[in-house]
């Protein structure tokens, strides 16, 4: 089975359109995404949406490998998605490729973190 078959690639922009670390919203026919680049260049996918109360995780604060909502500090690990504890929830991810100097974000293979989210949706 390819994973990435049924994808539908979105281009988000040249790579250096986002400082790292930093992070900026992507609108897609899905919804908002926060595209994150990390300190060391590495690029993460998120739904703009904080578990929390839906803050705009795109407005939050990146450091290491999580990003830190703006409304209230909730932590989220740029890889899972997930609530870092105490803090619980999660949030959807998207696959992300860099591709001769673009940023790809892949739309409709949404990667469920297998917390209670996914099953909300
Ligand atoms: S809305 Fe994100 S911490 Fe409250």
């Amino acid at each position: 089975m390819n994973f990435f078959k049924d994808i539908a690639w979105v281009d988000a922009g040249p790579i250096e359109a986002i400082p790292a670390p930093g992070a900026r919203q992507l609108r897609t026919s899905e919804g908002n995404i926060a595209l994150v680049k990390t300190s060391s260049g590495d690029f993460h996918a998120l739904q703009d949406a904080c578990p929390h109360r839906g803050g705009p995780l795109s407005q939050g604060m990146v450091y290491g490998e999580r990003l830190q909502c703006p409304m209230h500090g909730l932590n989220i690990d740029l890889h899972s998605g997930e609530a870092v504890a105490p803090d619980q929830g999660c949030t959807r991810t998207y696959p992300v490729r860099v591709e001769k100097g673009r940023v790809f974000v892949g739309l409709s293979a949404i990667a469920e973190c297998g917390c209670a989210c996914a099953a909300a949706a």
